[in-house]
């Protein structure tokens, strides 16, 4: 072999060397490259039977790439020994190759949900969303609305009343029982037309039970124009009823009292688990009451500075957790907010 030769060898040994990455491959390599039949030791064996110029250059050669490779040899059987002593080891505790855990995402709670369905039914038709103080004067949750002290409508929603007396030793503050105080707020800082809804919690001073709570959401709507009739509320409502329940829905409307609206309904849809043929859900009446509403009444609107003789327009509020529990067959109420998150997961 000539010296160029041996360079060659050299080349082409390691770079072959640096692919290989089993034990029993670069025992094949190092027979075939630095066994008792490689070629590079056959040139050593014969350096005695050169001339003496010849053998000190070519035996130099030969020796140094030898060494190097042996050099590589030893560098490669180490660190693969190392990475196969590495994959011992962590064999029973990492698999590599299992797919990532997948973090468990977080979801929204039911009530949030529906709320953010009913507020997007309701701004497609043009209503804003306005929000309220939770802490109201009894001016606003039920004077202005046509239910003055002593007045027997009072008692159709138990006061969670604020320790606050002022001068005359009243107590004026008190946590709203419903959402129709926001109707005389909103009336008091806008001009007609207007049209709104106002989603919040209420707070009723009663005990619960499966369909009672002291603590629940509603949503009050309210449209205030020149011309608005019984028709526009029945329309905008029964719309309003079929988008969330479904297109097949009928509506009922029959008359209710509110002190603060004149004429006062209540609506119902016909039972969605029996489809208005009687059942348990319904109390076998076929039908589902959803909420109260009527046409806002002419001394309320007189109060806000609105003229009734110009102006007219339409009200209603709803009880938000009834309505999921309507929708889900739900039969208590109380699992809303008692984070259980086995019941919270199903939605
Ligand atoms: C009112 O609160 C009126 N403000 C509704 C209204 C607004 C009428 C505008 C006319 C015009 P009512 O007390 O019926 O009405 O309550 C409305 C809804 O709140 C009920 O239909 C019911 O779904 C829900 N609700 C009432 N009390 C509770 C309670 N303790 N727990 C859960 N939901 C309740």
């Amino acid at each position: 072999m000539t010296p160029k030769e041996i360079e060659e060898l050299q080349a082409r040994a390691l770079e072959e060397l640096s692919r290989l990455a089993d034990l029993k491959e670069i025992e094949a390599w190092r027979i075939r490259y630095l066994g008792k039949n490689a070629k590079l030791l056959s040139v050593l064996r014969g350096l005695g039977e050169l001339p003496s110029e010849q053998r000190r250059t070519l035996g130099a050669i030969a020796n140094k790439v030898k060494q190097s490779l042996e050099n590589a040899l030893a560098e490669r059987q180490k660190a693969l020994k190392e990475a196969d002593s590495l994959r011992a080891q962590t064999r029973d505790k990492l698999d590599i190759t299992l797919p990532g855990r997948s973090i468990s995402l977080g979801r929204l709670h039911p009530t949030t949900q529906i709320l953010r369905q009913i507020c997007g039914i309701f701004t497609s038709m043009g209503f804003q969303v306005v929000e309220g103080p939770e802490v109201e004067w009894d001016y606003y949750n039920f004077e202005a609305l046509n239910i003055p002290e002593g007045h027997p409508a009072r008692d159709m929603w138990d006061t969670f009343w604020i320790d606050y007396q002022d001068e005359a030793g009243q107590r004026p503050m008190l946590l709203r029982t419903h959402t129709s105080p926001m109707q005389i707020r909103i009336m008091e800082q806008t001009q007609p037309p207007l049209r709104v809804i106002v989603p919040g919690r209420v707070y009723r001073y009663e005990a619960t039970d499966a369909t009672h709570e002291s603590m629940f959401y509603q949503v009050e709507g309210l449209a205030v124009d020149k011309g608005i009739t019984m028709a526009d509320l029945k329309g905008t409502l029964f719309e309003y009823a079929r988008r969330l329940f479904g297109r097949e829905r009928k509506a009922r409307f029959r008359c209710d009292y509110f002190p603060f609206v004149e004429p006062g309904v209540e609506m119902a849809i016909d039972c969605l688990m029996c489809q208005g043929q009687g059942c348990r859900l319904c109390g076998n009446s076929g039908w589902l009451e959803i909420l109260g509403a009527g046409m806002v009444h002419p001394d309320v609107l007189r109060r806000v500075g609105y003229d009734p003789d110009v102006y007219s327009g339409f009200a209603f509020g709803m009880g938000v957790e009834r309505m999921l529990m309507l929708r889900y067959g739900i039969e208590d109420i109380r699992l809303f907010y008692s984070n259980d998150l086995r019941f919270l997961k199903q939605f």
